[in-house]
């Protein structure tokens, strides 16, 4: 048991979740067959899920990784954001699919869509596990969705409360946030 569990109830459970996953691959790989395709994760929230998303992309696909920070401390949407670890590779021309772990108020996939374009990619689109359509202020398009939730921050495979729970295997929620 990891410590503060009894925190927060299960949500999506990990066969869920995994089950989900391979679908989202299976139909990202047959939408980008013969394309040059590089997956962008969205630290640190989406390394878990482009680990396990990118293993079921049955293509030559490269992956890189953006750091980018929304939130401080805090569970609010503060619309600031800032990148904190650029892209390793350009992305002129390619193909990119941004893999993120939760779209909420759109505010972070918004900045982050109109810093790629500038770019010149050949094409962007967007993945991402959660959706919170509730808080939306910034209408994203997005082009696979996991699962569409209610209004409750959730916690675990890969996304955090206070940088803690990001290593639980299910998408868990907070039963009171401080
Ligand atoms: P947005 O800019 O409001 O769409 O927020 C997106 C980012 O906020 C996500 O990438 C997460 O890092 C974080 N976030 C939003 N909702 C939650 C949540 O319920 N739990 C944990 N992190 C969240
Ligand atoms: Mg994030």
């Amino acid at each position: 048991m990891i410590q503060g569990e009894e925190r927060f109830g299960v949500l999506i459970p990990e066969e869920r979740v995994q089950a989900r996953v391979r679908e989202l691959g299976e139909q990202i790989t047959r939408d980008y067959e013969g394309k040059d395709l590089v997956m962008v994760g969205i630290l640190k929230g989406a390394s878990m899920f482009l680990a396990d998303l990118s293993r079921q992309v049955k293509l030559p696909v490269t992956l890189d990784f953006l750091g980018l920070a929304s939130y401080g401390q805090s569970t609010e949407s503060s619309g600031v954001v800032r990148i904190t670890q650029d892209l390793t590779e350009p992305i002129v021309g390619r193909d990119v699919l941004v893999v993120e772990d939760i779209v909420d108020t759109g505010l972070t996939l918004d900045f982050l869509l109109r810093n790629f374009a500038v770019r010149k990619p050949n094409s962007i689109r967007v993945c991402t596990l959660l959706h919170k359509p509730a808080n939306m202020v910034k209408p994203v398009k997005l082009d696979y969705v996991g699962f569409v939730i209610e209004n409750v921050f959730v916690v675990g495979y890969g996304l955090d409360f206070e940088q803690r729970y990001r290593n639980l295997p299910y998408v868990g929620y907070l039963k009171e946030v401080y």
